[in-house]
């Protein structure tokens, strides 16, 4: 276990907010949580706690986690709708937020703008966890580093390849993440879809100091040449809807499939591992690929022995209940006292 960190009161608005020795340690934790939960134990760590989930766009993953990790540990949660409560309509973020924060303990927020979470943390007075916004995906992030982890036991020195939109909150993200646990992190991705090169650069420094690599590629075969973890991504995320078609075209190359996996040349030696942070459009499962076949990964790789996307999906619970616990956490010596000055 590495070095304990106390992180009570902090939000998650990008992974820039933590260190790489937090998200080390958070990690930890989550692994700690999960072993526990599968032994039959949970805590109260959250007794007494609310958290607000403040969703603008559709979630399956985030939302059940938060609700499951809350009440694992005791505490409770509150599903507020965007759509159903006064955010930034008849009320402005900063007002709702102020609300929010008088009678929740926490928030965890979905939806478009960062500049809405950013809001929501400056206003609120509690902490702000980011569940997705259009540029930015922490907690996936987290799920992701954990489940590389609890593969390989490790996570400096591996090489990820991440295949598709280039841009969007999971992949940036995930080149976050894995720059600062000094990883090899290679975008491959059309050059219209590449990060901006300020993103790139503060990512590539930030491997650097870490012993790792950040670049982007634009040749699928080539690039996964030697990766450990293939990971992709819809090629159209919520709210790009009207993009879809001139994005099943540009990213087709960019499919992950069998011959695509066997490029890494780790097939063999069990040590490569594909990833997507679903939902996913995999051969003919959906109203959308019943239409089209496959799009960002085929059955034969979704159903492998080495896709991980279910543990991944799985440690989306385990991550979200580590933040949760190490935010919201109370300390024991001011517990004391409050009981005793109430008596
Ligand atoms: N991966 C993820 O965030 O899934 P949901 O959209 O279902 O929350
Ligand atoms: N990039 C996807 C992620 C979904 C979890 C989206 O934003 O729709």
């Amino acid at each position: 276990m590495s070095e304990a960190v106390d992180m009570r009161g902090r939000s998650l608005l990008t992974l820039s907010d933590m260190t790489d020795g937090e998200v080390t340690w958070l990690l930890d934790l989550a692994l700690k949580l999960k072993q526990d939960k599968h032994g039959g134990v949970c805590g109260q760590r959250l007794a007494g706690r609310h958290i607000a989930l403040v969703f603008e766009k559709m979630s399956t993953r985030t939302r059940c986690a938060a609700a499951v990790a809350a009440a694992d540990e005791g505490g409770r949660t509150e599903y507020l709708a965007a759509s159903e409560i006064h955010l930034g309509k008849k009320e402005s973020v900063a007002d709702t937020a102020r609300v929010l924060g008088r009678m929740f303990d926490g928030i965890l927020f979905r939806g478009y703008h960062q500049e809405t979470v950013e809001l929501l943390a400056q206003h609120g007075g509690v902490p702000v966890w980011n569940g997705l916004t259009d540029i930015s995906h922490p907690t996936q992030a987290l799920a992701d580093l954990m489940t590389i982890k609890e593969y390989f036991g490790r996570l400096a020195g591996l090489t990820v390849v991440y295949a598709g939109d280039g841009r969007n909150n999971v992949a940036t993200s995930l080149m976050l993440g894995c720059a600062m646990s000094g990883m090899h992190f290679v975008n491959c991705t059309p050059e219209s879809l590449s990060p901006t090169d300020e993103l790139i650069a503060h990512a590539a420094g930030m491997a650097a100091q870490r012993g790792g690599t950040v670049r982007v590629a634009h040749d699928p075969i080539e690039a996964v040449s030697g990766a450990n973890v293939v990971y992709t991504d819809v090629w159209t995320s919520m709210g790009e809807e009207d993009q879809f078609d001139a994005r099943v075209q540009l990213l087709k190359p960019y499919q992950v499939n069998m011959a695509l996996m066997q490029a890494t040349g780790n097939l063999e030696a069990e040590q490569a591992i594909f990833l997507h942070c679903l939902p996913a459009f995999h051969d003919a499962l959906t109203e959308v690929t019943c239409a089209t076949g496959a799009l960002e990964v085929t059955d034969e790789v979704f159903e492998a022995p080495f896709s991980l996307v279910f543990d991944q999906a799985e440690n989306r619970l385990h991550t979200i209940k580590a933040l949760f616990v190490s935010s919201l956490e109370r300390d024991k010596k001011s517990d004391k006292e409050s009981v005793t000055s109430n008596q």
